[in-house]
């Protein structure tokens, strides 16, 4: 089945430099197919080479941002949401203050700990949230995966596009529009791209806008190889 989606949206395969909210505002309501997400955390991290992430020590920018993904996703569609387990309570405020409904919850089991005190801290976690009565996937997505290591070499909280490829399939056509409003190095739009999806990427750090637009150049040329080198063996044979 392939997707229905515009090929007219102002931000169609595109990472855009900004503030989510902002962006938002100018989409269309009811133009996006999935949200796959990763907010800061609100737990104003540094790695150990001193990176840090914007918004990561406030939420001021939560709910505006969660009010403006809630408008902007189809009805009867997914959004799938990475969040900080310490501030549990202000995500699933602002999710229920949008509109969200909560209908799953992922764990992605990692073989490293990214923090050690009470507990080896081991894991990652996600909400799905629906808007309105999505259908029910045909083969549901076990809600506990492994999440492998991703380098973090183009961000201190880089997301690995082996763990977010599954959810795109699970929750998309091949086609569709997946947005990421905190796109960070890009990984969810990279996943949208290799799965076939069309993508819309949001990042206010332009460092890190800079390494997203980049990796989406190289993986469009990995795909453009690709095709090109399958479109040459039959004239080899
Ligand atoms: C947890 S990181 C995302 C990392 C990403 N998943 C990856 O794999 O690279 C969150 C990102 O949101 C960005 N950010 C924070 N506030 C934002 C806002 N209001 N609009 C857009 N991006 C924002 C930060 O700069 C940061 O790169």
């Amino acid at each position: 089945m392939q997707a229905q989606t515009s090929t007219q949206h102002p931000f169609l395969n595109t990472i855009t430099q900004g503030n989510c909210i902002d962006v938002m505002r100018q989409m269309p309501a009811n133009s996006v197919d999935f949200i796959l997400t990763d907010p800061p955390y609100l737990v104003n991290y540094r790695d150990r080479s001193g990176r840090t992430i914007q918004n990561d020590a406030n939420a001021d920018w939560l709910k505006p941002a969660m009010r403006e993904a809630y408008r902007v996703l189809k009805q009867d569609r997914v959004a799938i949401m990475f969040y900080g387990w310490t501030k549990v309570d202000a995500f699933f405020d602002a999710w229920k203050a949008a509109g969200f409904q909560p209908v799953g919850h992922l764990v992605f089991r990692k073989t490293y700990s990214s923090k050690s005190r009470f507990l080896s801290y081991q894991h990652e976690q996600a909400y799905l949230l629906a808007k309105g009565r999505p259908p029910l996937p045909k083969q549901p997505l076990a809600d506990v995966m492994d999440m492998p290591y991703s380098g973090n070499k183009l961000h201190p909280t880089q997301k690995p596009v082996a763990a977010l490829a599954p959810l795109i399939r699970s929750f998309s056509l091949p086609g569709e529009l997946v947005l990421d409003p905190f796109a960070g190095s890009g990984s969810s739009c990279a996943a949208a791209l290799l799965t076939g999806r069309r993508y819309s990427g949001i990042e206010l750090d332009s460092e890190y806008f800079h390494e997203a637009s980049e990796r989406i150049a190289r993986v469009r040329g990995r795909i453009a190889a690709k095709r090109s080198s399958q479109e040459l063996i039959p004239t080899l044979r």
